[in-house]
């Protein structure tokens, strides 16, 4: 294989800019090969206007012979059946993020492509932003301390009320699978988890506060991690000006992301020698101190979509590690889904999540808060699921 011969499926959004990076812009590895939506115009159009073949029916597109991986760029709910028809072709997989909405599937989807041995990537881009590898880097090489406090702040996904009615799927449970924290901030929740690991447990609430949707538009969080480190995070597509503020503080110092800048806070002493070692009942004068600086960035800031396309060609053709491998996608929807537990039934829940419960719930939301605008749309791809999960239990 020279290049990885890429077919995309599904042209909205996302997908038509796929399929537009991976004709123009893939360079020595990535090629476009074939595209496929439901809706034939779009396919057609796209197919001409990048002059490859176009499909209506993704199985005759996986079955064409004409692609090595599929870029899965539908609704979430199709996101698995896809990915499971894929893997039994032996076609790699780059699944747009979240993997899905409910994590007994995604699961599913990530041992299927194991068990395949085929390559499977997760469109999590924001692990190649400059700033946030800076961190992580940070916070792995222990300069930090043992960290014990994590929290963000992600509330710059401001969407209008347009937005979601732009399409039936969208702010539905039948749909989307939930709000904001199924579709826009998967990324800052894997970013909360990659750079300050994952939590044991979680409570909090979850709020539709300002938008006629069915979903949550804003979310709050505690997380515990154990003995003693806790998490917060707050995420909303209906707050302005919004912000982006991630804290990491561990014994030995603080990162401070903000305003596109990472800052870095050494403490002269760590915090458990100066409560063991010091005489006084409060901190001396000069006893401890805090030195700031700005961490100096690379140039490039990252966080192009491209970036992960490329990738996951170079790690097919010559085993590069990914910037986000799928079974590592799977943390932020492990929190997703503990939170939506959490919120709705007002407990606290501890992870993994039971795949079982988050499925009863989505169904139970959907019945409850159903506007009627999402209904039946996952049916098609809830039956293909179930006649995948038959034959992979006869198998
Ligand atoms: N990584 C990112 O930054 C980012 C940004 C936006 C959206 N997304 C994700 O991309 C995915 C798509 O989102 P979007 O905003 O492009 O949605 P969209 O509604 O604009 O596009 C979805 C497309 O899929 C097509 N489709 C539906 N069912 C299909 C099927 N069975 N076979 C083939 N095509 C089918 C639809 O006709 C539509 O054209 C979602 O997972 C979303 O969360 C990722």
């Amino acid at each position: 294989m020279k290049k990885v011969r890429f077919g995309v499926i599904g042209l909205g959004n996302m997908g038509a800019q796929h399929a537009k990076w991976c004709k123009n812009d893939g360079g020595r590895d990535v090629a476009l090969g074939a595209v496929c939506d439901i809706v034939a115009d779009k396919a057609q159009a796209i197919g001409e206007q990048h002059k490859v073949p176009h499909f209506t029916d993704a199985l005759e597109l996986m079955d064409s012979g004409l692609i090595d991986a599929v870029i899965i760029a539908t609704p979430h709910y199709w996101h698995s059946p896809m990915a499971i028809h894929a893997a039994r072709r032996k076609l790699h997989v780059l699944c747009e993020k979240p993997l899905e909405s409910r994590i007994g599937r995604a699961r599913v989807m990530v041992q299927q492509c194991r068990k395949k041995k085929v390559a499977m990537g997760v469109v999590l881009h924001q692990r190649t932003r400059t700033i946030m590898r800076k961190m992580k880097q940070i916070v792995d090489s222990g300069v930090l301390g043992e960290l014990f406090r994590v929290e963000m702040v992600c509330s710059s996904w401001f969407r209008s009320q347009a937005y979601y009615d732009s399409g039936a799927w969208r702010g539905t449970w039948d749909g989307e699978g939930g709000g904001v924290l199924i579709n826009q901030a998967p990324h800052h929740l894997d970013l909360f988890q990659w750079i300050g690991g994952m939590p044991k447990k979680v409570v909090g609430m979850v709020h539709t506060r300002a938008h006629k949707i069915e979903v949550e538009d804003t979310a709050n969080f505690l997380c515990d991690y154990g003995g003693g480190k806790v998490g917060y995070l707050y995420a909303s597509t209906a707050d302005e000006p919004g912000a982006e503020q991630f804290t990491v503080c561990g014994d030995k110092g603080t990162l401070v992301c903000k305003g596109g800048k990472l800052l870095h806070g050494k403490l002269k002493r760590s915090v458990s020698s100066h409560i063991s070692g010091s005489k006084g009942s409060f901190s001396k004068k000069g006893e401890q101190a805090c030195t700031w600086k700005e961490v100096k960035l690379p140039k490039n800031p990252g966080g192009k979509h491209l970036m992960v396309i490329k990738n996951f060609a170079a790690h097919v053709l010559r085993g590069d590690a990914l910037y986000c491998p799928g079974v590592e996608a799977l943390n932020e929807l492990e929190l997703s889904n503990a939170m939506y537990i959490a919120g709705h039934k007002d407990k606290s829940v501890t992870l993994p999540v039971n795949g079982k419960e988050i499925e009863a719930l989505i169904v139970k939301l959907e019945k409850q808060r159903s506007t009627g605008k999402g209904q039946g749309l996952r049916k098609s791809a809830d039956k293909e699921y179930a006649k995948l999960m038959k034959r992979l239990a006869t198998a």
